[in-house]
């Protein structure tokens, strides 16, 4: 038996979703256990793209089982569109696709507040993806939210919802100017009753379910949403998300025990991204950064939402940080054949503080705009690598590239990835 927790050591986007699938392979059970679709995990296979916002990107190997555990928050009429894709592909989902009984339902007040409130001249724009993600989990720690179990057990549902409603309706007249129409409630009513029916066949008690396939020695793997600086406690609040995608978060949001963790592994890309506002060190503001943008296969906009991700260099203090919150000794290095033809590129080594050294990113919030990355500066090479299958192959300014990263993170880089196909892989 083994397990695995796959987390973003960004601000997302490093490319979980390849790497999800790629190891799948040696793995019989894929989790997700944070997050929503606010995540778009992108997976190439065949020159086919799917991006998955709720479905665990692995998916795609009709052998393997899916979870969608407790700690995700759903919205159902996003998961039955992606499952809908899927059969398109003659992908189906049956008897290997399941959801905790305990998992947390967007609705359309959630998405209509979060909307509201990203356009609200009086609130803090996050620049969220406007799916109600914060909403929802805000409902769930006000315990009133509305679980899987609750649309399946039809009974006291229409009470439950009133309850929830009333309140709702109160808030957004009150604080944003919002009337939810007679209509929407009852709509609203009538379509979740129905989403429960279909969540029923796949609603099961994951908990339990991952125990019983701990004893029968399956191997798991818990597929991270966002990045370690999005997570509510850890990143750059308040520009975050309203989750914890760092890897401790796999076992309450799968209900699994620590002791059941054998491995983190921490996926890095080769420079830094950001989708939204917030503090970020190396952005950069020119032409290079356009150029990360527009490089190689795949243009840097977010797969989510569309918007165009801000590019910068690779940030040493960030990843060594979200190296030691989620216990990362091995990282999957990805996109790094977008540097080519770059002539020159940067590392970020440290920040210069007030006139201190910082190895970490601060963990006082109130130092980050005093952050002065420190660079240091690496020859870029010409040759397009994305063919390139043996890390001997690859030019040894590309190896020199990867040398520095594990030097200033402290951590091995264990697989590289040049491209986002499936095959464009490298194990070292
Ligand atoms: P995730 O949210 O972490 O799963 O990442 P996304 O799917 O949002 O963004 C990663 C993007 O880069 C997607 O378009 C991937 O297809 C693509 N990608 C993944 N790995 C590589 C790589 O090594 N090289 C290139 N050029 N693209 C990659
Ligand atoms: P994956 O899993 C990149 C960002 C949003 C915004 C902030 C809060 O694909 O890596 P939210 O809608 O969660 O309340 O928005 O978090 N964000 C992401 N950025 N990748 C993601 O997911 C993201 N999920 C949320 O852009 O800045
Ligand atoms: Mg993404």
């Amino acid at each position: 038996m083994s397990t695995l927790v796959i987390v973003g050591t960004q601000w997302g986007d490093e490319g979980k979703g390849k790497i999800t699938d790629l190891l799948s392979e040696n793995y019989d059970i894929i989790a997700r256990y944070q997050g929503g679709n606010n995540a778009g995990h992108t997976v190439v296979l065949n020159k086919n793209v799917f991006i998955f916002q709720l479905l665990p990107s692995g998916i795609l190997h009709k052998d393997k089982v899916c979870l969608i555990g407790n700690g995700v928050v759903l919205d159902p009429e996003v998961l039955f569109q992606e499952i809908e894709n899927l059969q398109k592909h003659n992908i189906d989902i049956k008897e290997r696709l399941f959801i905790d009984y305990k998992t947390h339902i967007i609705l359309p007040y959630h998405k209509i507040t979060d909307e509201a409130l990203e356009e609200d001249k009086d609130s803090r724009k996050i620049g969220t993806t406007k799916s109600g993600i914060g909403p929802a989990y805000a409902d769930k720690l006000s315990r009133i939210g509305i679980r899987v179990c609750d649309l399946i057990h039809t009974e006291n549902l229409s009470q439950k919802l009133d309850m929830v409603l009333n309140q709702k309706s109160d808030y957004l007249t009150k604080n944003l100017g919002i009337e939810l129409s007679k209509n929407l409630v009852r709509d609203i009513k009538e379509k979740y009753l129905q989403y429960g029916k279909m969540l029923e066949p796949l609603a099961i008690d994951g908990s339990l379910f991952l125990e019983e396939q701990i004893k029968k020695n399956k191997n798991i793997i818990f597929e991270g949403a966002q990045g370690t600086m999005l997570d509510v406690d850890h990143g750059t609040y308040p520009y975050v998300t309203s989750s914890n995608p760092v890897a401790g978060n796999a076992c309450t949001g799968c209900g699994i025990s620590p002791l059941y963790i054998d491995k983190v592994i921490g996926i890095t890309k080769a420079y830094a991204t950001r989708v939204g506002e917030g503090p970020f060190p190396t952005e950069l503001l020119d032409s290079l950064g356009q150029k990360m943008r527009e490089q190689g296969y795949e243009y840097e906009y977010d797969a989510a939402t569309g918007r165009p991700r801000r590019c910068g260099w690779f940030d040493a203090p960030v990843v060594k940080y979200a190296n030691r919150i989620n216990g990362i000794k091995e990282m999957v290095l990805t996109k790094i054949d977008v540097f080519s033809s770059f002539k020159k590129i940067k590392i970020c080594r440290e920040y210069r503080i007030k006139d201190q050294s910082h190895y970490y990113f601060p963990g006082d919030s109130e130092l980050i705009p005093f952050a002065e990355p420190v660079y240091e500066e690496v020859e870029g090479w010409e040759e397009d690598i994305s063919n390139i299958r043996s890390y001997q192959e690859l030019p040894d300014k590309a190896k020199e590239y990867i040398l520095k990263i594990e030097q200033f993170t402290e951590s091995k880089i264990s697989i590289v990835s040049v491209g986002p196909e499936r095959t464009q892989t490298i194990f070292r």
